[in-house]
């Protein structure tokens, strides 16, 4: 299955049947992370296939929102050493991963993390590394009872049933500026690689800590700058995997014709672009 496709049939499932994961799978899941895309190919990870029947018990209270861990048959933790950029680095793997589950047709959903020690201690795992992000993850009931996620703020998230599926994103439109902060970007006057148009797109249907996508792009001639909005309703951690997932979903498509090659941080000389005061610049490279 080509990238696009799994990007745009990516969505978050919930509820799950009653029905494990088969060892085949499990095995080509973990076969997986070796060959997954990462942001920072240095930083040393694992992935820990939790398939314990009590495991969604023992989870209850401990991650997702509101505690709510979905009872799921299996759970994937990925584990990171620390070192810098380690959280964006295993948003990007995770997105990825997940991307790997719809090719295979396993339904999941993150589910964010407060305390990273006290999943390891839920969950039997012994590890140096730090838990860093979860999957809860089977095969996904049918459509029509599958819980719609009303997100108000963070401690007021409700889990609705309702017939369609696809959380609302703000569109590539929205989230792409050029030159300035706020300007559009003018899409069918030819002056728009197709590749990078089809890379922003994806980049925009990438999976965010209550859907709330707090990035933005800005293209500045030909370099690229990822903008990241500091909000007091999503925590450090949550953003920075945010900016993993949308930043896999573009290089996905990107690296189709050349390696993408993000520098973490902000170029400097940005100051007249007009980038509001509460985003900052994460991330930039080089269009060729
Ligand atoms: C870092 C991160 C943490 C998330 N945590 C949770 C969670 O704890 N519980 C949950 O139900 N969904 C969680 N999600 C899933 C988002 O709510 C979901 O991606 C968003 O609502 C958009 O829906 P979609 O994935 O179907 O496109 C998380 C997503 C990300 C990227």
């Amino acid at each position: 299955m080509k990238y696009m496709e799994k990007i745009e049939k990516r969505k978050s499932i919930r509820e799950f049947r009653n029905r494990p994961l088969e060892a085949k799978a499990i095995e080509e899941i973990r076969a997986f992370l070796p060959q997954a895309m990462k942001l920072c190919p240095g930083i040393d990870v694992d992935l820990c296939v939790v398939t314990k029947p009590d495991a969604g018990d023992k989870l209850e209270g401990v991650a997702g929102y509101r505690g709510k861990c979905f009872h799921a048959p299996a759970y994937l933790v990925l584990l990171s050493e620390k070192a810098d950029f380690y959280m964006e680095n295993a948003g990007f793997i995770t997105e990825d991963i997940c991307l790997k589950l719809t090719e295979m047709e396993i339904s999941h959903c993150w589910l964010t993390i407060h305390d990273g020690e006290a999943v390891k201690k839920a969950l039997h795992i012994e590890s140096d590394k730090e838990a860093v992000t979860i999957l809860a993850c089977g095969y996904g009931k049918k459509e029509r009872t599958k819980k719609r996620l009303d997100i108000f703020t963070p401690s007021n998230v409700s889990f609705r049933e309702r017939d369609g599926h696809v959380a609302p994103k703000i569109s590539q439109d929205e989230m792409v500026f050029q030159s300035r902060w706020g300007k559009k970007v003018e899409w069918d006057e030819g002056g728009m690689d197709p590749l990078l148009d089809k890379a922003f797109y994806a980049a925009s249907l990438a999976p965010s800590f209550l859907n709330r996508q707090p990035y933005r792009y800005l293209l500045q001639g030909n370099r690229v700058l990822l903008c990241v909005e500091n909000e007091e309703m999503t925590n450090d951690n949550d953003t920075l995997l945010d900016i993993g997932a949308t930043l896999l979903n573009f290089d996905a498509i990107a690296s189709q014709q050349d390696r993408v090659d993000w520098s973490m941080g902000s170029p400097g000389g940005t100051k007249d672009l007009g980038i509001p005061g509460q985003y900052e610049v994460v991330a930039y490279y080089d269009w060729e």
